[in-house]
């Protein structure tokens, strides 16, 4: 069944072969029929009614009523760019994808965004952002979903559906979290101390980013590479932005806001426009593919945890440069599908139960908001790679598919014959062993220590820092309607650190209590804050 393509004419398929627009001399229909004008339908008489045959009409309403196709249900508002990612083939010995080879050359497309925000909200408030790359790697694409914080609220996806109802406006009035009433926010991140540590991130100044280029980013989750021999290696990935990392400080925040909410979208879009071309090295932090998957006692399975730079530094292995401006904000910013499970030979995932969900939720949630199974067919979303699946029809096909047996092997279509195993080159998984085990649903004891590494973020920042997490706790806090909600959220505080507590319980007139757990031995961490930190190192 001859090569499969995404293009009709049965030719090489990419961005460049879509379907461009509004290119022609003269006005047509959908059916490529002149139309002299589109700008009065066709009636009886000047002042006569509009006649049901004027197709022309017709078309034009409806496509204009289909336009709108379903927000993202979370990370709603964004702004993207292409760029090239060049590695620098520092990972070539753990790692065997191609893209990560010495002097590989890939295009990428990144999106950055708000998490709860609708697609209309404004860019500079307090929330984690989403930093989102597509690498379309010539073994085929690789997505790097990642966030600004190398944390994340819950630690099992099956979580995921209430923390984002807590956060998302409040359900009888739709007034947003941010700027108005907290309380399920609160209620949820207080109630699930696991949430502690990246509501610690969100009330620090990587809540209210100066820029999508001064962010750092995080894959979060611990992934395994796979080298050439078949040997394994559990990383985290890291981007570090060139121009390092700044914040605004919430009054900026506050003022643009409301005076500019497209803030973030037109600083990207400006600098690149001007050639001041955004950069991050890819870096990388490794650690030894162990049995039990810890290192220095981190469970490297427990996505609220992150691995201080001190224990295992940021190895880099590659540099983003984004520069192109997307052309079109729907086909591209909107249309982009990215997926963690959009892996590449030499990239694996773990058993972190946060990424299982996610695994599950992207390719379902894209099915409705992309309108059916057939969205990879759309110019961002393409491969630069040759696709030849076995998959058939569906919603939105636009691939005009040949031969008689859509599946491997068969011994009709010129007998294909089936390479897996043979082809190096294929995705295999890892073969990585599962433990005996019994069927339950609870968290393992390690994912049980809720204040630890938040107590060693809080102790390494520095005292401009701590004040303004201490406004922002109490500024966000301050609008909680619920008095026991704010007694709650003190608190965990006072399971953090005293002087934080004490901070913001002052701030809200309350009295802060003692911690109900001893406060935790750890070292601060230099890399944590945006002050201390030694990035870049050219
Ligand atoms: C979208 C990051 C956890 C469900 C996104 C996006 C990012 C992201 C960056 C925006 C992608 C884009 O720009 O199009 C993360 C990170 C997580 C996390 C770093 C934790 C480490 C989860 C979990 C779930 C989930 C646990 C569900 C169980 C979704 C959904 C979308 C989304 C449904 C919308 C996707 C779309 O419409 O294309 N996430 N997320 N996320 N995320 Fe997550």
């Amino acid at each position: 069944s001859g090569p499969d393509t995404y293009s009709p004419t049965g030719q090489a398929t990419g961005a460049d072969q879509a379907r461009v627009a509004q290119a022609g001399s003269h006005l047509t229909d959908a059916q490529g029929v002149r139309r002299p004008d589109t700008d009065h339908s066709l009636k009886a008489g000047p002042r006569g009614p509009v006649l049901l045959q004027d197709h022309h009409l017709r078309e034009k309403v409806m496509h204009f009523d289909h336009e709108r196709i379903p927000e993202r249900v979370v990370h709603a508002r964004g702004a993207a760019a292409h760029g090239i990612f060049r590695s620098y083939g520092t990972a070539a010995a753990v790692t065997r994808a191609a893209f990560l080879a010495e002097d590989a050359e890939t295009p990428v497309f990144v999106r950055f965004s708000t998490v709860l925000g609708s697609r209309g909200s404004a860019d500079t408030v307090r929330d984690t952002r989403g930093f989102a790359t597509k690498f379309y790697t010539s073994e085929g694409v690789f997505d790097l979903v990642g966030n600004n914080m190398p944390v994340f609220f819950i630690q099992d996806a099956i979580k995921f559906p209430d923390i984002i109802h807590a956060g998302k406006p409040h359900p009888d009035r739709e007034i947003p979290q941010a700027q108005s009433a907290h309380d399920t926010f609160w209620d949820f991140v207080t109630l699930h101390t696991e949430a502690t540590h990246h509501t610690l991130w969100n009330m620090s100044d990587r809540g209210i980013p100066r820029s999508y280029r001064t962010m750092e980013g995080f894959g979060v989750h611990t992934f395994r590479l796979v080298a050439a021999d078949g040997g394994t290696t559990l990383v985290k990935f890291h981007w570090k932005p060139k121009l390092g990392v700044h914040s605004l400080v919430w009054e900026e925040a506050q003022i643009a806001g409301g005076v500019d909410p497209d803030f973030h979208r037109r600083d990207l879009a400006d600098a690149i426009e001007a050639g001041a071309y955004p950069e991050w090295e890819l870096g990388i932090q490794t650690f030894p593919d162990t049995p039990d998957q810890t290192f220095e006692g981190i469970d490297l399975l427990d996505p609220t945890n992150l691995v201080p730079e001190e224990l295992a530094p940021v190895q880099p292995v590659g540099l983003l440069t984004l520069n192109r401006n997307p052309s079109n904000f729907f086909a591209e910013t909107e249309q982009v599908a990215f997926h963690v499970g959009h892996l590449v030979p030499g990239i694996d995932i773990t058993d972190d139960p946060l990424l299982a969900g996610r695994l599950f939720s992207y390719l379902d949630t894209q099915i409705t908001r992309l309108g059916g199974p057939n969205f990879p067919q759309l110019p961002i979303n393409r491969p630069h790679a040759p696709v030849n699946d076995m998959l058939r029809d569906g919603m939105h096909q636009t691939a005009v598919h040949r031969g008689t047996a859509p599946y491997r092997p068969n011994s009709l279509d010129g007998g294909c014959p089936f390479t897996a195993g043979a082809d190096m080159s294929a995705y295999v998984e890892t073969p990585v062993r599962v433990p005996e085990a019994t069927k339950v649903r609870e968290a393992p004891e390690s994912f049980a220590d809720h204040f630890s590494q938040p107590r060693r973020f809080w102790l390494s920042m520095t005292p401009v820092e701590r004040e303004h997490i201490i406004g922002a706790y109490t500024f966000e806090l301050g609008k909680c309607y619920e008095q026991a909600v704010k007694e709650r959220a003190l608190q965990v505080l006072a399971n953090i650190d005293p002087e934080l507590c004490a901070g913001v319980a002052a701030g809200l007139g309350l009295p802060a209590p003692e911690p109900t757990v001893p406060l935790a031995d750890v070292a601060p961490s230099p890399a944590l804050s945006q002050i201390g930190q030694t990035w870049p190192t050219d």
